[in-house]
């Protein structure tokens, strides 16, 4: 079991553990936030299409509005700049730029992303954008099932480096390549909604491919900004000391973490467990020049940390608060709670020490070769409410953003368990209520609470805690 520090750091004490020129942000993804779906010559997306299927989506919500922000998005970035905050992480919207996913970039669509960030460099926001947050076309047949769709995103890579590549601070391939293949292809409980287990690892190495092809475009491009990847860790821990455990554990290791990041940081796959058999064999014959596609060198490492995840050997239901449970009921481990942990809206265990854990782990597996890192999302949802008066007191996010931001802090710090990682930023996981994909609008993480039937904004405690945290760090300097 991880321990967690109990002493709360005050606004001013984070601020003087702040390494110089650290980045301070929120992020967002298109699907998410924007709506809009019809405006222009957009398409639809897979999670259009996901969430027009019964029974996807638990409270049968869509993407049509979620925060309406292609409407509202010069009052989004008028909050961001009352922040404070450093830097904006937003993706494009796939269907939007590149309708039916192929051809060059839409006039419309394009503009809308001129639109936005002419406005942030006016706000002296630094834009991070994420190229592919989840949203394919679905003129792709197969999704990450196909390779040509890592060709495709290296192509759309190369059309947004030519046209906004002045305005773009730091380039992110893809997002969280280990959700999309779990939950969208192993369990069918995301966009595309296939349920394969074990058969959905092609969509791991596909999607991989893309991001190598992309950062190649992109520098084929001449982009002036900064490239990277971001990809979540999960310190998994093991439920016993026995050995079956520590076996799956190290399973589950491998197929949420490693074989993600070794890749892209070591330019090979991690050997599979003899037990596993020929599960992962497809990557024992993985050509060496894909490898090398896959292993450019980057200037940067973003990574997503929410929860560590605890693994105990033997098939069945398991105790994943999240749906993903039932789901996962057919492999050969279960993953349980995390007993006397309190957990956010979601049922995540909240564990700051998971987060110094991850970082200790991205560290010591890849320390010699890791780029920079930058925090790309971490936060947490809590079922918040507009008070009579007005305001929106999420005081269990204060404590969780706090503790953990803390915690990686103290975790790199010298003498920390991950010294040596140079951390260069932190980018809260959200600016602003949004549509939690299959959980549509049932999980509130952000900053801004969004009143989803008049697009209301309302900052909430969070809000202003950070809004002191950059007001202090600028005292201290
Ligand atoms: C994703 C976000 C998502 C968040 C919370 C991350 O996996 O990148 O899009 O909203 O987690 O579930």
């Amino acid at each position: 079991m991880l321990a967690d520090a109990t002493a709360a750091a005050t606004p001013h004490a984070l601020a003087r553990a702040l390494p110089e020129g650290f980045v301070l942000g929120t992020a967002t993804a298109a699907a998410q936030i924007e709506g809009a779906t019809t405006a222009g010559d957009r398409t639809s997306s897979v999670w259009d299409r996901f969430a027009a299927e019964p029974d996807r989506i638990i409270d049968g919500s869509d993407t049509s509005r979620t925060a309406d922000h292609y409407h509202r998005f010069a009052e989004d970035i008028g909050l961001m700049r009352e922040l404070g905050a450093d830097a904006y992480r937003f993706s494009f919207s796939w269907t939007r730029v590149q309708p039916g996913g192929s051809g060059g970039l839409s006039r419309e669509g394009a503009d809308f992303y001129d639109r936005l960030l002419d406005r942030l460099h006016s706000a002296g926001i630094r834009p991070f954008a994420t190229i592919s947050h989840w949203d394919l076309p679905v003129e792709y047949p197969q999704g990450w099932l196909d390779r040509d769709t890592a060709q495709r995103l290296g192509d759309l890579a190369g059309l947004l480096g030519e046209r906004f590549g002045d305005r773009i601070d730091s380039w992110i391939t893809i997002n969280e390549p280990a959700t999309v293949t779990l939950n969208g292809y192993a369990l069918g409980l995301h966009a595309p909604g296939h349920s394969l287990l074990f058969d959905a690892l092609p969509t791991v190495h596909h999607q991989l491919l893309g991001h190598g092809l992309a950062v190649q475009a992109l520098r084929a491009a001449g982009v002036p900004g900064r490239i990277g990847i971001t990809n979540t860790h999960s310190p998994v821990i093991p439920a016993s000391d026995s050995p079956e455990d520590h076996a799956m554990a190290a399973l589950f290791d491998l197929v949420h973490n490693r074989i993600y990041a070794d890749p892209v940081l070591l330019g090979r796959y991690p050997e599979a467990p003899d037990f596993l058999g020929d599960a992962l064999a497809a990557f024992d014959e993985v050509p060496s020049e894909d490898l090398a596609q896959i292993h450019q060198p980057l200037d940067f490492y973003g990574l997503n940390y929410y929860m560590p995840t605890l693994v105990a050997a033997g098939a069945g239901e398991g105790e994943s608060p999240d749906g993903t449970s039932a789901a996962m009921a057919d492999l050969p481990f279960r993953l349980l709670a995390f007993e006397g942990v309190p957990t956010t809206g979601f049922g995540w265990p909240i564990q700051p020490a998971g987060f110094a854990r991850a970082l200790t782990e991205m560290q010591e597996r890849y320390g010699d070769v890791l780029p920079p890192v930058y925090i790309t999302e971490n936060g947490a949802s809590f079922p918040d409410e507009v008070g009579p008066d007005g305001t929106v007191d999420d005081t269990e996010r204060v404590a969780f953003l706090r503790d953990h931001l803390a915690a990686a802090l103290a975790a790199v710090a010298p003498g920390g368990p991950a010294e040596g990682l140079d951390l260069r930023g932190w980018f809260v996981w959200s600016l602003m209520d949004n549509w939690e994909w299959a959980a549509g609008f049932t999980q509130r993480f952000g900053l801004v609470h969004v009143d989803f039937t008049t697009g209301e904004r309302t900052p909430k405690s969070s809000f202003r805690w950070l809004q002191q945290l950059i007001a202090a760090r600028a005292e201290a300097r």
